[in-house]
């Protein structure tokens, strides 16, 4: 028995990182996966590969920040498994690398068009199914320990994780009675694409980093992070919604 038997679950960003772990995770345990991403060979590679240990897995071009590109994905699901019931809102774009003062104008709808608007059109068109099908569901939308607490000269990536919690926390108020929840992880760093990319970015040496972002002293696997995520999206987490669970090996601790 798997922790998602039979549950139809949408994964933005399945493509790779997180995302790819999160969705191999969910069809181990159970779940007809539908991955969404705008990079169609990773997202097809990563359907092939759940497929090739049978799982149930497909695949959907979605770009989050476009409002009928979102609604495209949901109907997707529905019109491939029937349903919606789990939902994880992965999708984000690497975190900015300048304080307010410096950044373009430009810089604030390009981050904030994925990070922040684009998730929350996942969790508008997701609700907007979970509350017709009217069987409840479970939601986990992914911020970040920059969503608790901010890290130098990324201020517009700080900011969209912080919305992002809020927008967690104002749609468990309002879903609730409807029987969805809804939930937040904030991962610590976490060994994907994107954290290599900000290390050779910001010029950043991967040992030290990962002293000074956790008391275990090392990145995060990135199915560490999908065990959390799992978790809340199961039935195991059934009294638990508008929470934050950091899995960040302490770091928000210290
Ligand atoms: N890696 C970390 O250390 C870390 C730490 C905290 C939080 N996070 C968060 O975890 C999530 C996953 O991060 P990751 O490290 O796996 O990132 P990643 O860059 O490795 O993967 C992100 C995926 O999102 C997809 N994507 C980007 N823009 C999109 C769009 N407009 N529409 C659809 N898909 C899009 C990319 O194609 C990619 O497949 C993000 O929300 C990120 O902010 C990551």
């Amino acid at each position: 028995m798997g922790m998602l038997d039979g549950k139809v679950a949408i994964i933005t960003g399945g493509a790779k990182g997180m995302g790819e772990a999160t969705a191999k995770l969910f069809a181990e345990n159970g779940a007809k996966v539908v991955i969404a991403d705008i990079d169609v060979s990773g997202g097809e590679r990563v359907t092939n590969e759940i497929k090739e240990t049978g799982g149930e897995a497909a695949f959907v071009r979605a770009d989050i920040s476009k409002g009928e590109e979102v609604k495209g994905m949901v109907d997707f699901a529905v019109e491939t498994y029937g349903e919606l019931n789990v939902a994880v809102n992965n999708a984000a774009k690497i975190p900015d690398d300048k304080p307010f003062g410096e950044m373009a104008d430009e810089d604030i709808d390009a981050l904030f068009d994925i990070d922040l608007k684009g998730n929350i059109l996942c969790l508008k068109y997701e609700l907007i199914q979970m509350e017709k099908q009217g069987k409840g569901g479970a939601i986990v939308n992914i911020s970040s320990i920059s969503g608790i607490r901010p890290q130098p000269a990324n201020p517009l990536y700080v900011t969209a994780k912080h919305g992002i919690i809020g927008a967690t926390k104002t749609a468990a108020m309002d879903y609730s009675p409807k029987g969805i929840r809804i939930n937040s992880i904030a991962p610590g760093a976490v060994d994907t694409p994107m954290l290599r990319e900000a290390l050779e970015h910001f010029n950043l040496e991967p040992v030290s980093y990962a002293k000074q972002l956790s008391l275990l002293g090392r990145f995060a696997d990135p199915r560490e992070i999908a065990q959390g995520t799992m978790w809340l999206c199961s039935d195991a987490a059934s009294f638990v919604t508008g929470q934050v669970l950091a899995v960040d090996g302490g770091y928000t601790a210290m």
